[in-house]
C-alpha cells in the first residue's frame, strides 16, 4: 500500500474529505502524515482528531531558500515513508510554491486541487477571477504538480454553473462541494494505480 502525505496551510477541508474517505476504507492508502507550514492551521486539529500524525515546518521566518525549505518537507515525508517510489503527496490548500527540486524528485507523485477549470484562472483568487471575467461556468481541477503555476496534467475536473446572483462566497461554496467529491476520487485512482501520464495528458483506466 502507498503512503500518503498531505500538505496544508489552513482550514483543511479537502484534507478532511480525503482522510474520511480513507477511514471509510474507500481508498487503499496509508494516511502517513499531515504537514503544515503554519503552526495554527485549523486542519492540524482535524488531522489529529482523525488519528493522523502531524508535523509543522513553519515557513514564516524560515531562514533559507525555497529549496532548503522543501528539503525539510522532503525529509519529513521520507521519515514517514512517503517516498517517490512508495508515496503520494497531496497539496490541500498548501499556500506555497513548490521548488523545482521537490517537483522533480516527486515527478507525477504530487497532486493539487485548484478551484477553477484549468487552464482558466490559475493562481490566487480563482473564484473572483471567474466572476470578474463573466464566465458562465467554473469548477475545480485535480492535477499533477509540475514546476509551473497550476500547469501539470489534469486528472479530474468538475463543473459548476455561475448565475448572476453569485458572489465570491457562494461560488466558492459551490466549488468546494465539488472539490470534496473529486479530490478523494483522484487519490483513489492514484492509489489503485489507474492513472497513467502521457505527456500533458492523463489516461484513466
Ligand atoms: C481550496 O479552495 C482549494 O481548491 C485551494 O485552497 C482551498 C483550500 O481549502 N487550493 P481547504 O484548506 O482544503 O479547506
Amino acid at each position: 500500500m502507498l503512503n500518503l502525505g498531505i500538505l496544508i496551510s489552513g482550514r483543511g477541508s479537502n484534507m478532511e474529505s480525503i482522510l474520511k474517505s480513507i477511514k471509510k476504507k474507500k481508498i487503499p492508502i496509508n494516511p502517513a502524515i499531515v504537514i503544515s507550514n503554519k503552526h495554527n492551521a485549523k486542519g492540524l486539529k482535524i488531522a489529529k482528531k482523525l488519528g493522523v500524525k502531524i508535523e509543522v515546518v513553519e515557513s514564516k521566518g524560515f531562514k533559507g531558500t525555497r529549496a532548503e525549505y522543501d528539503k525539510e518537507i522532503v525529509s519529513i515525508l521520507t521519515k514517514y515513508r512517503v517516498t517517490p517510489k512508495k508515496g503520494l503527496v497531496c497539496l490541500a490548500g498548501f499556500m506555497r510554491i513548490i521548488s523545482p527540486e521537490f517537483t522533480k524528485k516527486y515527478k507525477n507523485r504530487i497532486i493539487n486541487i485548484h478551484p477553477s477549470l484549468l487552464p482558466a484562472f490559475p493562481g490566487l483568487d480563482s473564484q473572483k477571477q471567474a466572476l470578474e471575467y463573466g464566465a458562465k461556468v467554473s469548477g475545480c481541477s485535480v492535477h499533477f504538480v509540475d514546476s509551473g503555476m497550476d500547469t501539470g496534467p489534469i486528472i479530474i475536473q468538475a463543473v459548476v454553473k455561475i448565475n448572476g446572483k453569485d458572489t465570491e462566497e457562494t461560488l466558492s461554496k459551490k466549488i468546494l462541494k465539488e472539490e470534496h467529491r473529486i479530490y478523494p476520487e483522484a487519490v483513489n485512482l492514484f492509489a489503485r494505480k489507474k492513472i497513467k501520464v502521457s505527456g500533458r495528458k492523463t489516461i484513466i483506466s
